[in-house]
């Protein structure tokens, strides 16, 4: 706590609290969360629950509307994101002018916010039927984006949409198809992509939820507040760590390295990756789950050898009185890039993936903003530590 004022006269009492550590910036009835607890629930319901027994899409309703869609709501939603999923031939030229190893991230935030070239209505947020049209078609072009920016560092021509296909199934036709006529994905990998999107759909007011916050606070477009979103993921801090996770496996080698590496890390060489949350000081409920997805995913694609490294780092951490101590768990990202891998993906498509699952609570939580009348333009304050009233001399006279 610290003593500012508007002037120098007028003293108030503000809250010095870098990064909102412990100050709420919003109110909200999106996603839950209880870290000591292990909780993280959408709209009220639990995440192990959506995981289970719902998709991607249904979630996406979920999060936008605040309450499961009727059978006919649903199959309008998934209608309507069916159809949008095709973008611009002009957004097609815009990204092919990219450079032949450019970052898809890169791409992926620079082709979200041209959208609002595409779409100018889009300014008129007041429209609740103009913001639902946002609406859809981000979710929908969100997996058309990201394949592109995938199939664009790998040098081969983009895939059109197929939309016969599920949502994930259509994503993975637009990132593998190699020849005509049709991609066949195999439904146990799309239902493990599609549970990870679910897990990836919100997570109250991380990183680059403050920041399309934060920016759709100056009543911009969505498209343009989501690209800020993408830019706050693209840091290593937030959208990273699962690749760190695989660096850390391979460098570990095989179990026999792994007392060795514990020993390092209780000695404060390094860190354990993807152990430790912020929030969570349990285990993280998504961890649970990705590491059931990691079963059915590795069912098709044969074991990742990292993961048996992995299972038996866990072990042996969750028994070390260094890491219980501490409560330090395992995080969603300790098996997700596992996954990933499996999957071919590689390093840089990790956090692609997460911006499409991150993409429906984005939009809810931007939607939320837009409706609180209390709401106003972020606009934090700051505790000024500069010099003041300086006397300015001339460069003539200062050289
Ligand atoms: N390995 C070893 N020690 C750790 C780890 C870890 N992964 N995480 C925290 N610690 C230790 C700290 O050194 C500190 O020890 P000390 O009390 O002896 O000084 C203690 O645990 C508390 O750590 P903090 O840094 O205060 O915890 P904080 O909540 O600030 O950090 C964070 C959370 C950044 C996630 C941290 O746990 C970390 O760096 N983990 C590894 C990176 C990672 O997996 N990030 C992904 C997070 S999930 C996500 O972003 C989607």
């Amino acid at each position: 706590l610290g003593k500012i004022g508007k002037t120098d006269d007028e003293p108030g009492l503000a809250v010095y609290d870098p990064g909102f550590t412990n100050t709420a910036s919003t109110r909200s009835s999106v996603t839950f969360i209880d870290g000591d607890k292990g909780i993280l629930e959408y709209r009220g319901y639990p995440i192990e629950q959506l995981a289970e027994k719902s998709t991607f899409l249904e979630v996406a309703y979920l999060l936008i509307h605040g309450e499961l869609p009727t059978k006919e709501q649903h199959e309008q939603w998934v209608h309507e994101i069916t159809f949008h999923t095709f973008v611009h031939e002009n957004v097609k030229s815009l990204m092919q002018g990219f450079r032949y190893d450019a970052h898809p991230m890169g791409m992926l935030l620079s082709s979200v916010g041209a959208l609002s070239t595409f779409y100018p209505e889009a300014r008129n947020i007041s429209d609740p039927q103009v913001r639902h049209e946002q609406v859809v078609r981000m979710i929908a072009k969100m997996p058309t984006l990201g394949a592109w920016s995938f199939r664009h560092a790998q040098g081969k021509p983009y895939v059109y949409p197929d939309n016969d296909l599920s949502y994930t199934e259509n994503f993975l036709s637009m990132l593998f198809k190699m020849s005509e006529p049709k991609y066949d994905p195999d439904p146990r990998l799309a239902k493990a992509l599609d549970v990870l999107l679910i897990l990836h759909a919100d997570h109250e007011q991380n990183c680059s939820t403050n920041a399309v916050r934060s920016v759709g606070s100056s009543q911009v477009d969505p498209y343009s507040a989501v690209s800020a979103g993408i830019a706050a993921l693209y840091g290593p801090l937030h959208g990273g760590a699962n690749e760190a996770v695989l660096k850390m496996l391979k460098r570990i080698g095989s179990k026999e390295n792994i007392p060795a590496f514990i020993e390092g890390v209780k000695n404060g060489d390094e860190k354990l990756m993807g152990f430790g949350h912020r929030v969570y000081k349990n285990y993280d409920p998504r961890a649970t789950i990705i590491k059931k997805a990691c079963d059915d995913v590795f069912e098709v694609t044969g074991v990742n050898p990292l993961l048996e490294i992995a299972q038996e780092l866990e072990r042996i951490a969750l028994e070390d009185e260094y890491f219980v101590k501490r409560k330090l768990y395992p995080n969603v990202d300790f098996y997700s890039g596992l996954i990933y891998e499996a999957l071919q993906f590689p390093p840089e498509m990790f956090t692609v993936l997460f911006a499409i699952g991150r993409t429906p609570g984005w939009l809810a939580q931007w939607s939320e903003l837009v409706d609180d009348k209390e709401q106003k333009i972020a606009r934090p304050k700051q505790i000024y530590t500069g010099d003041r009233q300086l006397e300015f001399i001339p460069a003539s006279e200062r050289w």
